[in-house]
């Protein structure tokens, strides 16, 4: 789905990634995390074409996105930027989702049966103004415009940021609902618990250079080089690191709680 070959960008003689090469397949529920400043946004323009490499390639759903136009990429592709109000245009919720379908289908049935459907599922109310919604609604409302055309790839920049926990949470349902049924999803994250419970793989970028790229478990235990990046672990991996033996596949709260059964279980 993404494919990235020795790829460099640089702005204003700065480089910001630095000979990064990798590839997504189809489904994969992918994190990219890193400090602040390490190049994670810039990597998530380069993936829907926004920005072009400054050397090597990127291709996406098999078009190299230095020699096909921005707009085609866009029709398979939903991208969340880190601020919901910079992709907000219209002033009533059932606009702006509409406004989203129609960059992407021209059939009205569809469209309006779409965005029927997706009120209802976001339990959003059709005739509010967004800018008097909060933030979080405002966050979920750019989502459901994105979910309603049904991305094959989905690109979300810090999607959970300033967002409540139940908040962040049903947005999170939402993703992984649509990454079950087959969408590709990347998603640029620094809480690392989310990327714990929903990441299937993690990407590590420092400096513009991918560090490492491996399933969420080998990466989220691998402390030293989570240190190296200066990110932190989560608790519950850092912890199952700590108690070693029997520990070696917990990634999530659940996983600790089946393998603290099973230990009380042995010893009995
Ligand atoms: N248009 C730009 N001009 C100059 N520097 C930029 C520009 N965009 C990003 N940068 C710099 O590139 C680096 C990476 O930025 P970014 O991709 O936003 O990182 P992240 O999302 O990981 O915080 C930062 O040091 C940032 O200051
Ligand atoms: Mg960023």
């Amino acid at each position: 789905m993404i494919r990235f070959d020795n790829v460099h960008y640089s702005t204003n003689n700065i480089n910001i990634i630095n000979g990064v090469s990798f590839e997504l397949r189809k489904g994969d529920f992918t994190a990219l995390i890193g400090a602040n400043g390490a190049g994670k946004s810039t990597l998530a323009r380069l993936c829907n074409g926004l920005l072009k490499p400054s050397r090597g390639a990127v291709n996406v759903g098999g078009f190299d996105t230095a020699l096909v136009r921005t707009s085609r990429i866009a029709k398979f592709t939903g991208f969340l930027f880190q601020n919901p109000d910079r992709q907000i245009c219209k002033n009533r919720v059932c606009d702006e989702i509409r406004f989203s379908l129609e960059c992407v289908m021209e059939d009205r049935a569809e469209i309006e049966m779409r965005c029927e459907r997706t009120l209802e599922e976001f339990s959003l109310d059709g005739e509010r103004d967004p800018f008097s919604m909060s933030r979080g609604e405002r966050q979920r409302l750019v989502l459901a415009s994105i979910l309603a055309t049904e991305p094959e790839l989905l690109l979300l920049d810090e999607p959970t940021t300033g967002l409540d926990y139940r908040e962040c949470m049903h947005i999170m349902e939402c993703i992984s609902g649509i990454n079950r049924k087959g969408a590709t999803v990347l998603m640029v994250s620094h809480d690392m618990e989310i990327v714990q419970d929903f990441a299937r793989e993690v990407m590590v970028l420092n400096d513009g250079e991918l560090l490492a790229h491996g399933s969420t478990k080998d990466i989220l235990r691998d402390g030293p080089l989570l240190a190296s990046a200066s990110l932190l672990p989560p608790q519950i991996t850092e912890l199952a690191v700590r108690l070693g033996a029997g520990y070696e596949n917990v990634v999530t709260v659940d996983d600790m709680v089946s393998a603290v059964k099973k230990k009380r279980e042995g010893a009995e």
